[in-house]
């Protein structure tokens, strides 16, 4: 059932050409939605901004960022002089995103396969990725997790800005909240469970943003 779908004026699915319609109207829907305080984007800007305070040093580092969009975050990012890689489904989102960063090295690319060969045998200071996660299944973004920490530089970090509890108890409350709008073909991080599934491969932090929405850090 498409029910987030509803809520930015359309009735159809998430998938690729689902961001393709979308894209045009992306970045207003988004802040339209977070100036409401409502689920899916309440705290969309401040995460957004934790993200990039975080991601901004070193200065001229090399960022990936997995989802990228419109290039909202990573635009700011490869303002500021940093090197960014990024992987998107959408060809639409990507053409608007390289109109913003026209010498970034943007991946045309399904993360439900995983990463894209050429990043394989990168590294990167930072990781990013915000709201896009959540199209993985938990199973589907604990792999990728797996994927993604090797190709982080020693002292680096994943951020992770998402539709993210701590307990399965919030995220219950969140979906009855909602229930009229709740996307049930979206998988939102449960923080608690996330870090259970890692705690032999990283160290975790969630720092809630919004009473849908927080930052993960992966160390
Ligand atoms: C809600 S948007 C978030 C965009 C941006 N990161 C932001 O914070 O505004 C989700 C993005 O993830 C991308 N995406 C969703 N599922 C994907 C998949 N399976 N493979 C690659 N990209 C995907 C979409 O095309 C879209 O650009």
């Amino acid at each position: 059932m498409p029910g987030f779908s509803r809520i930015i004026g359309g009735a159809f699915m998430l998938n690729q050409q689902g961001f393709d319609s979308w894209a045009g109207e992306y970045d207003k829907t988004v802040r339209e939605i977070d100036k409401k305080n409502q689920y899916p984007f309440a705290g969309y800007q401040k995460i957004v901004t934790a993200i990039y305070k975080r991601a901004v040093h070193p200065p001229q580092s090399r960022i990936l960022d997995i989802g990228f969009g419109t290039g909202l975050l990573a635009g700011r990012l490869y303002e500021e002089g940093h090197d960014l890689t990024g992987v998107d489904f959408s060809n639409e989102m990507i053409s608007i995103a390289k109109s913003k960063m026209p010498k970034a090295q943007l991946y045309e690319w399904d993360i439900t396969n995983g990463l894209p060969p050429a990043v394989m045998n990168q590294s990167f200071d930072t990781i990013i990725s915000t709201y896009a996660l959540h199209h993985l299944t938990d199973a589907g973004k604990v792999s990728l997790i797996k994927q993604l920490l090797p190709l982080v530089k020693p002292g680096g970090q994943i951020l992770i800005g998402d539709v993210a509890f701590q307990t399965h108890q919030e995220l219950d409350q969140c979906r009855r909240n909602y229930i009229e709008v709740w996307d049930e073909n979206e998988y939102y991080f449960v923080y608690e469970e996330l870090a259970a599934s890692l705690a032999e491969h990283c160290s975790c932090e969630f720092t809630p943003i919004s009473h849908c929405g927080g930052v993960i850090e992966l160390k």
